[in-house]
């Protein structure tokens, strides 16, 4: 089959970044991006804050971008209304939440199943919510990390496609995890999006999948290898997230 005239064989994905602050996230998946790590690029940045301060890196690198602010809207279903149409007007492949710290309504997130990912800082599923470095050294974690997941409806709650472990360290404060853990997210979520954009991971609503097989356990950053199908990360028994 001919390929249309402006297109390759391997059209990049269209990325719409959600996020309310700074926007190091953002700033990591461009670069993955613009360096080829990804297939895939980022055509719309959208934020829920005026000032949120990862908007720069919209600018910088000449990317699409606009500001909702949710307070200007007299509820959560007109926000997320309005937040989906300007979602669909870049037309992406797939909807990033980065730091965007909004708790969405149920139809906002089914109109987007399968095709919308965020990044918590925990190795969920504990310590889903709010302030969860302090809530890792309180109870003595030995490690901490963070996950990325598929969107569902239930806050922080949708399956995990892959995740990045940290030690803790006995002089660590909630600032200095942290700092550790966003290091991590910033090459874990460009690594989990490039296993989404390439089709390697796909959630339809029912079943994730690797390679169409079942992924029975959140694939972990440095320890599986680039080839998921190999028998290494399938044979590995489920990883101790709970
Ligand atoms: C990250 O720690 C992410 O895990 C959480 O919000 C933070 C966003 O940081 N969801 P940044 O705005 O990408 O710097």
């Amino acid at each position: 089959m001919s390929v249309p005239a402006g297109q390759s064989a391997a059209t990049p994905k269209r990325l719409v970044v959600l996020i309310s602050g700074r926007g190091s996230n953002l700033g990591a998946l461009i670069e993955a991006c613009e360096q080829d790590r990804i297939p895939a690029q980022v055509v719309g940045v959208i934020s829920n804050r005026p000032d949120a301060a990862g908007l720069g890196f919209a600018e910088q690198h000449h990317i699409p971008h606009r500001v909702l602010n949710h307070r200007d809207y007299p509820s959560r279903e007109a926000f997320d209304a309005d937040l989906a149409t300007a979602i669909e007007d870049y037309a992406p492949d797939l909807v990033i939440l980065a730091g965007f710290m909004r708790i969405l309504t149920p139809g906002f997130v089914d109109r987007f199943t399968g095709r919308m990912l965020n990044i918590h800082p925990s190795l969920l599923p504990k310590y889903r919510g709010l302030d969860t470095h302090a809530r890792a050294l309180a109870d003595g974690e030995p490690e901490h990390g963070a996950s990325v997941h598929f969107v569902t409806p239930e806050l922080d709650g949708g399956p995990v496609i892959m995740q990045a472990r940290v030690p803790v360290d006995p002089n660590d404060t909630p600032d200095t995890l942290a700092a550790r853990v966003q290091q991590a997210e910033h090459r874990l979520y460009p690594e989990a999006v490039r296993r989404v954009c390439s089709g390697e991971i796909q959630w339809s609503g029912r079943i994730l999948q690797a390679d169409g097989s079942p992924l029975e356990a959140p694939l972990q950053l440095d320890e599986d290898t680039h080839d998921v199908s190999g028998p290494d990360a399938r044979s590995r028994p489920p990883h101790p997230v709970g």
